[in-house]
């Protein structure tokens, strides 16, 4: 086994965590769970969320961690030795390539919606957001996703931002993004938390999000925990590599199980702060919960204009929110920039500018589907649409079913509990049960359930 990636290792436990938390915590945290959870009622998404982080999330990032290390390579090559070593089929490499086309899907709107947190860094910097009210609001975001030009730029500049990073490397780039900028981060929510128990409807929001409504859920339970599904395989970056290749850098001796419980638990809080910082506001203001991916840019703004020094809190929440975009993006790129040096022998520069290139051209897709090419529908969805909802809803559980069936059933026990370092005892039973029947048999019953529900409207 190599002790040592050839692209360079985190120089300790804590830069692993960070980096690990970098690439979980992100818009799926603070743009996507909030407007998701509003969709879907509240309360009973959040509470399947949590089990799904807890049953599904849980072991099947200590196991993506496992192989990740185990195999010291891009997820691809990974995979294809892994799978040599321990007598399967070479054709488990597919996992892999799989994960490479969710993060180009994933990364091309990503770094659409990054742009629009950018935008609106400057406009909270330049006032903007003073005395602004509901409909002012809405108008300024659809002035914004309605001008193609205006997308494009912020978009090219994400890209060049996420290029940048990655062409520097492990220890250089990725580690220095994410050491300030989590802290940080974490810090101005809870202002925002505060900002909400003392301005808005903090008792409404907790109602809404901890007090389960399963009416809420009545003729769509389904698509809401498909969803909520999705939402952790997203939000826990897992099922595309991204966390394996950060486990290919992690040292021998770091306990697996003890950052993974700290990366999920820091992603999860995350989420929940946001809702509690979003939601105030939203029924404060009598908005709908249920108003889609414009939510947090259609309320947050109200709150900074509101707000003594409002100005500058807003433009720092976007700029965190941009940096959290940021560390998620550059995890997004790296499985097949370390593909690209391991098998083509790119410099690490050119891996990282051609992968960058590809990601920027299907982004413009992405940003078109938002006005210009606002018509063109593929399943009643536009592109962005359909590349958030195939890449959540469907690719990413199925690289995690495989990744859980891989790990637990075609690993050898004795390889597993070598890699794991959790003994035999309760901790690593309770994994093994887990992730060979819980995780797997829960994805595949809700991936199944959602493709019968495509069939009968398709019929219908
Ligand atoms: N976890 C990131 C977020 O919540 O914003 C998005 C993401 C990053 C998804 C990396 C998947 C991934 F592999």
């Amino acid at each position: 086994m190599a002790t040592n990636s050839i692209h360079g290792m985190w120089s300790t436990r804590l830069a692993f965590i960070l980096a690990a938390s970098g690439s979980a915590v992100g818009l799926g945290n603070i743009w996507r769970f909030p407007y998701t959870a509003g969709e879907y009622g509240g309360g009973a998404f959040v509470l399947v969320y949590l089990l799904c982080v807890g049953m599904i999330g849980l072991p099947i990032m200590m196991a993506e961690i496992m192989l990740g290390r185990r195999g010291r390579q891009s997820p691809i090559n990974t995979m294809r030795t892994l799978a040599r070593e321990e007598g399967r089929s070479s054709a488990w490499q597919l996992l892999g390539w799989m994960g490479i086309i969710s993060g180009f899907l994933i990364l091309s709107f990503y770094s659409v919606i990054a742009g629009w947190t950018m935008a609106y860094a400057f406009r909270a910097a330049g006032g903007w957001f003073r005395g602004i009210d509901v409909t002012a609001a809405g108008d300024m975001f659809n002035g914004l996703v309605g001008d193609p030009e205006r997308l494009l730029a912020w978009h090219t500049i994400f890209m060049v931002m996420v290029v940048l990073v990655v062409a520097r490397g492990v220890a250089a780039g990725l580690e220095k993004a994410v050491r300030f900028l989590m802290p940080a981060l974490f810090l101005l929510l809870l202002a925002m938390v505060g900002y909400g128990i003392q301005a808005g409807d903090f008792g409404g929001a907790v109602t809404y999000l901890f007090a389960p409504d399963f009416a809420e859920l009545q003729g769509k339970a389904g698509e809401a925990i498909l969803s909520a599904m999705g939402q952790a395989f997203f939000s826990l970056s897992l099922g595309m590599g991204a966390i394996m290749i950060y486990g290919s850098y992690l040292k021998g001796d770091a306990s697996i199980a003890h950052n993974t419980l700290i990366v999920a638990g820091l992603d999860t809080l995350v989420a929940i702060l946001a809702g509690l910082a979003i939601f105030p506001i939203v029924f404060a203001n009598g908005l709908a919960p249920d108003s889609g991916p414009g939510l947090i840019f259609q309320t947050l703004p109200i709150a900074f204009g509101e707000m003594p020094g409002g100005a500058l809190f807003g433009a720092l929440f976007f700029v965190l929110l941009l940096f959290a975009a940021w560390t998620s993006a550059i995890s997004l790129l790296e499985p097949l920039v370390a593909w690209l040096v391991e098998n083509l022998s790119f410099s690490r520069v050119r891996a990282s500018v051609l992968a960058g290139i590809t990601v920027w051209l299907l982004g413009i897709v992405c940003l078109l589907s938002l006005n210009a090419w606002s018509e063109i529908k593929i399943f009643g969805k536009g592109f962005l649409d359909l590349f958030d909802y195939l890449t959540a809803n469907i690719l990413l559980p199925l690289g995690g079913v495989l990744i859980a069936v891989f790990a637990g059933w075609l690993l050898s026990r004795s390889s597993s509990v070598d890699e794991l370092q959790l003994g035999e005892g309760l901790a690593y039973r309770i994994w093994r049960l887990l992730i060979r029947y819980v995780a797997p048999i829960a994805v595949a019953i809700v991936l199944l359930n959602a493709i019968g529900a495509l069939k009968l409207t398709g019929l219908g």
